[in-house]
């Protein structure tokens, strides 16, 4: 029978987390080799000096936090743009990266989160949604566009199943690849020792989105998509379904700037809403976020009684290739970020603790930290409903009710801008649920284009593939 090898047990008795191998007995040589990789894995000193610092406040920086130069959501060079996006995107110098590694545990949704059904009247799935944007988006372009989604341990062999089980939603299997983001452990809050999830296995959960920079040079996607001639990687997390994949304009005022990052911003709704905001610092672009910002900042208004810092981000970036090989060379300098929570976890006699208050120390990288590296950059406001609609919660703000109402809301608006008459609820709802399939169409224009104003609107309606009103 192995024993713990000696180095390993003197590091672990030397930062006070030899409990860690307290069940080694009991562990097959399987498990034994799983645990010691794990421990390997981990910084204990780094871990410490995070538990000794915990109550200090994160950010360190003190330069004033500045409101952001944006570009508006009706800036006039427009069309001159889009054009430029477009070119970009038909010689095929375009990827899109899904970031889908997290749990959704506000959700409550047992599952990956892109498996949720959110078409309100298909009920495709936020999956689908997303791959079939990017098809469409190849389709009218001509060019593949590599997809490229980041999962976590936690969702990682469900995603790809799925995706599997359902051809890729149209895309070519090639042109979609998978890449795993690292784990963090969590420490005990009180004493700063790594949580157990059972006997042979630390508590690990994924290590933020932050770890995407990691885990795309790791995977050797990063290099992968230099050598085809890749330029520029849009950024999306899962939960909006809203989102415009690479929009062609939003691309252009990124390329037109040579800008090595390119954000949206679209204003917030309230100085108390859940967003990171986009601000100056520094003459830097950053986004602070919404846990990390003072709630002087949050509710400062200009004189005309606007939010100062009024410019939320929802999470939607454009990269340039060289910028991202430039800061994937060094991942650690992202900072980490702490976060209380409640971890279930195994205590010193192998029983299951369910806590109910927090006792768990977890730490996460946000990608958004990387923005300051840059060197030029844009910001591009867009209007929420036209680009904006997250699905975080089981029910109130930013749950299945209010993206599916935003879906609606927006094949309402495409109808009346193609002459259709909406019913409308005399509070203004809408009466019946209303859906465009990315298939059909991608923006307002296009779906205009193949509409026949003739329809008339009385029940849900679902333009999909096979139901275009020709
Ligand atoms: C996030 C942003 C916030 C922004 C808002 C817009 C962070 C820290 N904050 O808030 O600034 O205004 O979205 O909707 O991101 N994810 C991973 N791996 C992880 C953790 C998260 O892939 O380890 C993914 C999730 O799958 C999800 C996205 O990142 O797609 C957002 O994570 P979430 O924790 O929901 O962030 P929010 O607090 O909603």
């Amino acid at each position: 029978m192995s024993s713990v090898p000696a180095d390993i047990l003197q590091r672990l008795e030397q930062h006070d987390q030899a409990h860690v191998v307290a069940f080694w007995d009991r562990l097959d040589e399987a498990q034994r080799r799983d645990l010691l990789a794990q421990i390997e894995s981990v910084d204990l000193a780094t871990l410490r000096s995070l538990h000794a610092n915990r109550d200090k406040p994160n950010a360190t920086n003190t330069a004033p936090i500045d409101p952001v130069p944006t570009i508006a959501h009706d800036d006039p060079r427009a069309a001159e743009r889009r054009a430029l996006g477009e070119s970009a995107l038909s010689r095929g110098e375009v990827a899109v990266l899904l970031v889908a590694g997290g749990q959704g545990s506000r959700l409550g949704f047992e599952h990956p989160k892109g498996m949720f059904a959110i078409g309100p009247v298909s009920r495709k799935t936020l999956f689908q949604i997303h791959a079939e944007k990017v098809l469409a988006l190849s389709r009218r372009h001509g060019k593949p566009i590599p997809l490229l989604i980041m999962t976590s341990h936690a969702t990682h062999a469900e995603t790809v199943a799925f995706f599997g089980e359902n051809a890729s939603f149209g895309l070519p299997p090639e042109e979609v690849s998978f890449f795993q983001q690292g784990t963090m452990p969590a420490l005990d809050l009180a004493t700063g020792q790594l949580l157990m999830e059972s006997p042979g296995a630390l508590f690990l959960s994924p290590d933020g989105h932050g770890g995407t920079l990691t885990a795309l040079a790791k995977s050797g996607l990063l290099a992968k998509l230099s050598r085809r001639g890749i330029r520029q990687v849009f950024y999306l997390q899962v939960d909006n379904p809203l989102v415009r994949i690479a929009d062609p304009e939003f691309l252009g005022h990124h390329l037109a700037a040579r800008a090595e990052v390119s954000s949206r911003a679209i204003a917030k709704n309230g100085p108390k809403e859940k967003m990171g905001v986009l601000a100056s610092v520094g003459g830097r672009c950053t986004i602070v976020e919404y846990s990390d910002l003072s709630d002087e900042l949050a509710h400062a208004a200009d004189a005309s009684g606007r939010l100062r810092l009024w410019a939320g981000s929802p999470a939607i970036h454009l990269f340039s290739v060289p910028f991202l090989e430039r800061v994937t060379g060094d991942p650690d300098k992202l900072p980490l970020h702490l976060a209380r929570k409640k971890v279930p976890h195994i205590d010193e006699r192998g029983r299951h603790v369910e806590p109910t208050v927090e006792n768990a120390l977890k730490f996460e990288r946000f990608i958004f930290d990387v923005l300051p590296a840059a060197e030029r950059w844009t910001v591009v406001e867009s209007l929420r409903a036209d680009e904006f609609a997250p699905l975080k919660n089981a029910t109130g703000a930013d749950s299945p009710a209010t993206t599916e109402a935003a879906l609606s809301e927006q094949a309402a608006a495409w109808l009346t801008a193609a002459g259709a008459e909406v019913p409308r609820e005399a509070d203004g709802s809408l009466v019946y649920a209303l859906e465009v399939s990315p298939l059909v169409a991608l923006d307002a224009a296009e779906f205009a284009e193949k509409f026949d104003k003739k329809t008339t609107i009385e029940g849900p309606r679902y333009w999909g593939d096979a139901s275009v009103d020709r």
